[in-house]
């Protein structure tokens, strides 16, 4: 795994971004596995403006998203869909057919999701895939429990994860109880995994997935087992990490060419 901490969660985010540039440039027909919620946001602002400016370039980039909500409309404001289409899609020359997002509106969820599961196949696999963190330690909608196994499936939304999308859906009682979300199985076969956390509520989740027992309590500390994690954290969201200047300074002492 490795662990960068930035100063905060602007710069942290540029980081971000040059790592998915690199990726991009690096490999022109790159597939980008993305994730919704406020933490990426500003990577994404990034993105589009390295898009906007002419130095990154989408036109081969295919994309997955990592879940969805059963049941909502791709028009509803809090579905992961206009997530994806406001906060980047619209802003950037991604084709619209290489845009792959999970359907919380199929009406044979089983083998949608299988078909999901092909055409990630199809596609020659994900091979960055972004991830934020859920502050019971989710990752996608991989709630505490999830097989470490698991594929693209029907989920239970936990009451914890349910109450942190209060604000999205106007009310607790608005909020879905299922969705659709690619199974921790299904992450872990992205070549590259890139998440982020930022701010004191994600401090807990991040020392537990990173230097905690990889268990399906805590979903994210599957990705200890993954071959290429990075965690690009801000101060506050590594701040329970016990070996946090340890990583400060591999990443300070790194090689210029190791660095993104
Ligand atoms: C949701 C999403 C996750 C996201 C998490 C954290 O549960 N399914 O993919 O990582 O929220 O969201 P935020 O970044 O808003 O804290």
């Amino acid at each position: 795994m490795e662990i960068i901490i930035q100063p905060d969660a602007t710069s942290a985010s540029q980081l971000a971004a040059r790592l998915v540039a690199k990726v991009i440039k690096e490999k022109p027909h790159a597939v980008l596995g993305f994730a919704t919620g406020r933490t990426p946001l500003k990577l994404y602002q990034n993105l589009i403006i390295l898009c906007q400016e002419g130095n990154l370039d989408f036109s081969g980039v295919t994309t997955f998203t990592l879940d969805e909500y059963v049941g909502i409309s791709n028009d509803h404001p809090a579905s992961f869909h206009a997530y994806m289409w406001n906060n980047l899609f619209h802003h950037i020359n991604l084709p619209k057919e290489r845009i792959n997002m999970v359907n919380g509106q199929a009406k044979d969820i089983v083998s949608y999701c299988r078909q999901y599961e092909t055409a990630i196949k199809t596609a020659g696999g994900i091979d960055l895939q972004i991830l934020g963190i859920g502050r019971n330690g989710h990752i996608g909608f991989n709630e505490p429990s999830s097989s470490l196994a698991s594929r693209t499936r029907i989920k239970t939304l936990t009451d914890d994860t349910r109450l942190d999308l209060a604000a999205d859906f106007g009310g607790l009682e608005n909020v879905p109880n299922h969705v659709i979300t690619m199974g921790l199985g299904t992450i872990m076969e992205s070549k590259m995994i890139l998440l982020l956390a930022f701010g004191k509520n994600k401090a807990n989740a991040i020392a537990r997935a990173i230097e905690g027992p990889v268990t399906a309590m805590v979903p994210a500390s599957i990705l200890q087992m993954h071959p290429r994690a990075v965690f690009i954290l801000d101060p506050e969201a590594a701040s329970e990490l016990s070996l946090a200047s340890y990583y400060k300074w591999v990443y300070a002492n790194k090689p210029d060419w190791q660095k993104y």
